[in-house]
Formats: structure tokens, sequence, C-alpha cells
């Protein structure tokens, strides 16, 4: 028998039949099928019943309404972690980026914040079911998965990240994810020794080289009493403006070709074994930049002191403990085009560190014997072979910033010095915030510019920039 197209039926018939079909676990073809042959084998005297309609929802779902229209949409998939609450804030933080904002939560996530609020704060209903009659009607979770600029899943839990890298689709976020052809952030949030396991590793991994974009995770303090490492997820101000970075038009690459080196964190200068002498240095700043530096298309590599940040992405990073290793690696590393010494090198190692650790003795106090380190920015600004084109140096500073600074630019030979204010009350050391002055030498001369409060990842942005401008590729 041939097919039956049946056209000019009504929304009302139509949207009935799809949830008959839907009820009955058939396919809207075999619903109309059954209703036909119900229909021929019944009574000739009785009239074949249509199927009641059943209520149609009020509203269609507005994400046919293109709600937010002209604005860049962003879905935000809420993971099931105690960072789900962040989520809340991140909804508030894309939006004041003019972004449309649309919530879709995991049943796990509910356990944490209600879907009632993430949709009061995104002003349209938050979505939490694969089989929910209202969105289903239309195969939702197809519609929500292409009607969106960008999928935002934040906290991405080691689970929904597994069930990612697998391909599974056994709940509306999952099913979003796998139908879905546009760009895909994760922000990662878990206890860190789950973030350290070989499994998620495999599957950020894997989810990488599937093309999913990943901001974080950072390291801190953990919800569980005494606990910490790396696994925090990024504050809501980073993932917005990661999101907002994909939404814009594919970035120039204005360092491509370029070879940069940069220095980052703290150094440790032994005592003993078990000691050490350090300072507050986060490393952010130098991670900060050295990210910057490779999105804009620089080759990098990043020698950093002990710190607690993971890698960022395209940046081949160096670990280290001393001052003197740090320069080891540094020189290992030239020549490079533009250096950049943001660590927070010890200035003094002890003379005289014992091998083993220094017991307490009748006899007193031990007598510690510093001697100065090397200092790798003055020794790289002052190399007549192989010195890079452009070497930056920072100048940290608690007191008569800008003196002190040209001071250092002068003394230690290098072109431009980035100078911060690092006293307690700035709360710069280990906060992600800066406030800087780049005083750049033209011959005897300082200019000085002054920018204002940012975080540390827009400082990173704009130093590169002024380092493409100057080095003649201004971002296209
Ligand atoms: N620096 C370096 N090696 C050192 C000390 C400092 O490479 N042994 C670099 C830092 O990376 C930074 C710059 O020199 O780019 C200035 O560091 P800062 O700590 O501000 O100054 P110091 O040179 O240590 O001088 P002071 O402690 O007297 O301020």
């Amino acid at each position: 028998m041939a097919s039956l197209t049946v056209r000019k039926l009504d929304d009302a018939l139509k949207a009935s039949l799809r949830l008959r079909a839907a009820r009955n676990g058939r396919s809207v073809e075999d619903e109309v099928r059954m209703i036909l042959r119900d229909a021929a084998e019944a009574p000739a005297a009785a009239p074949p019943a249509l199927p009641t309609a059943p209520p149609v929802p009020a509203a269609r779902p507005q994400y046919g309404d293109r709600a937010g229209a002209g604005r860049p949409r962003v879905t935000l998939i809420i993971g099931g972690g105690i960072a789900a609450y962040k989520a809340l804030d991140l909804i508030r933080r894309l939006k004041d980026r003019g972004l449309h904002v649309r919530c879709v939560m995991t049943r796990a996530a509910q356990q944490f914040v209600a879907p009632l609020t993430a949709g009061a704060l995104a002003d349209e209903r938050c979505y939490t079911d694969l089989f929910d009659p209202q969105s289903e009607f239309d195969a939702g979770h197809i519609r929500l998965a292409r009607d969106t600029d960008l999928i935002v899943i934040a906290p991405a839990t080691a689970d929904l990240m597994a069930k990612m890298a697998q391909g599974h689709a056994d709940d509306l976020a999952t099913a979003i994810l796998l139908a879905t052809n546009r760009p895909v952030l994760l922000a990662p949030a878990m206890n860190p020794l789950m973030w350290a396991n070989a499994a998620t590793k495999r599957n950020v991994a894997q989810l990488i080289r599937d093309g999913v974009h990943v901001i974080g995770p950072n390291s801190g303090e953990m919800a569980e009493a005494n606990e910490a490492g790396v696994g925090r997820m990024s504050e809501p101000l980073e993932i917005a403006a990661a999101a907002d970075a994909l939404l814009r038009p594919p970035q120039a690459r204005p360092l491509a070709g370029t070879t940069i080196l940069v220095t980052a964190g703290p150094t440790h200068e032994p005592i003993d074994p078990v000691r050490y002498i350090a300072n507050r240095s986060s490393g952010k700043q130098g991670f900060a930049i050295a990210a910057a530096a490779a999105q804009a298309g620089a080759e990098v590599t990043l020698v950093s002191g002990p710190v607690d940040l993971a890698d960022p992405p395209g940046v081949r990073v160096i670990r280290v403990e001393s001052a003197r290793d740090m320069l080891a690696q540094v020189e290992t590393m030239l020549p490079v085009n533009i250096a950049i010494f943001a660590a927070a090198v010890a200035d003094w190692r002890v003379a005289n560190a014992g091998e083993q650790k220094i017991k307490k003795t009748a006899q007193g106090m031990p007598q510690l014997a510093l001697v100065e380190n090397p200092d790798i920015l003055a020794t790289v600004s002052k190399l007549t072979h192989n010195r890079p084109l452009l070497v930056i140096g920072f100048a940290a500073e608690t007191e008569h910033l800008i003196d002190n600074a040209t001071a250092k630019l002068r003394r230690k030979g290098c072109d431009w010095i980035v100078a911060n204010d690092v006293s307690p009350a700035t709360g710069v050391m280990g906060g992600d915030r800066n406030t800087v002055h780049v005083l750049t030498r033209d011959h005897e001369d300082v200019a000085i510019d002054s920018w204002p409060v940012m975080t540390k990842d827009e400082v990173a942005t704009a130093l590169v920039a002024k380092i493409a401008a100057a080095t003649g590729h201004p971002p296209a």
C-alpha cells in the first residue's frame, strides 16, 4: 500500500498527535497508522473518533520565540556539584555582558540550587527533563542544542565530563551536548583527587581533542574541610570573560611566529631538605601572561616556580624550585624573541643549606648565612649574544612605586618594566586583580602608561596587545 502524507493539519491537532504518540511510545507516523487502522476496523455506524486533543500548553516554550533575539545566546548547563551555587552568579555575569542566558540543570544540580532560582535570574524557565512534554513536543533537546550560540557547562563535574567523553545521552544535559554543533566551554569543578585521577585526565584530554574548550579549574580551598588543591571552579567573572571571548569573531593572532619566554611564581630556596625560604607570589599574573601570549599566537615557554596552577592551554611549562634552577632553564630556552620576567625570584639563598634536617641543639639557634641569588632579569637584559629583542621585567614594590621601578628599569637594563604595588592592603599578591604602570625606556627617557585596576587576565591581555603593537604586529 502506498504511504500517506497528510497536509494542512492545524497546529493544535499536530501537537495532540505528537503527545499521543509520545505517551504510547510510538512515532507520530505509527500513531497515525494505529488511528487509521482502528477507524477502518470500527463498525461502519460508529464514526471514527479522532483522539481527544489534550490540553495544549498555554505558552510555547520560549526557546522557539528567539527570546533575546539579537543578543548572543548562551545555554548554561549547571552540573551537580557544590559549585552550582556559583552558576547563579555566572548567569548575572553573562547577562552583564549583554548575553541572553538559558539554563539547563541536571538532576544532581537540583540538589544544590533550585531551577526556579536559575530561571528567575535568567528570565526564562530552566529546563530539567529530557521527557518534558512542554519542551519535547518539538524534539526540545535538539532545539535547545541548536538554538544557541555557545554552551557553557558550569560546574562541569567529573561524571558529566565522563559521559560527554563517552557520548552518553541519558538526560537532557547530555542529550543536548551530544546533539549540538555549537562551541562548548567547560568549567570543571571537583575534589583535587578526582581532578588528578587518571580517568578524569583521559576524559578531559579526549574532550579537548574533540574541540571542547576548558577553563580552569583553579587551585584553592575545597568545600570539604582541610582539603585544598587544583579543582575549584573558575570564578564566574573568568568564565563569563571566556564565554564572551568564544562568542567574538575569531581573534587575530598578532604574535604568530613569535617566541616568548615567561617566568612566573615564587622560588623556593632550601634551608635543609624540609624547609625553605619563599614569598607570597601565586604565579597568577605570569600564568595569565603566558596564556594571553599563546592565545595571540606566540610560541610560549613558561618557567615557573612552585605554584598551584594548571598549565595554561597551548603553553610549554617547565616547573622549577630555586632561583638557580630558574636561571638554568631560562638560559637553555634562549634565543627567544621576547622575554617577560614576572617571577618573584627570591633574592637570597642559604649558603650553608643542610643536607640533613637541621636539629635543635643545646648550642642555640642555627646561623643561616645568606648569599645573593643570580638576577635572572639583569643577566638576560645584559647579554651581548642572544639577547631577546624585547625584555620586560616586573617591579614589585611596597613604596615609592614609580621611583623604585624607574631605578630598577635602568639598573637591570631591561626595556620595559611593569610596576605593581604589592603592599598587603592592595591584595595583589595571591589575589585576582592588579593595578599596574608600564614603564617603557626610550633612550634616556622613560614613558609611563598607567592602567586602571583590572583582573590579572585583563592586565595580561592588555600587555600582550601593547607588545604586539610595539613589535609591529598590531591586532587586526
Ligand atoms: N628578578 C630576577 N631575578 C632575581 C630577582 C628579581 O629575575 N634574582 C626579576 C623579577 O622577575 C622581576 C624583576 O627582577 O622581573 C624585579 O623583581 P623585584 O622582586 O621587584 O625586585 P628585586 O630585583 O628583587 O629588587 P628589590 O627586592 O630590591 O626590590
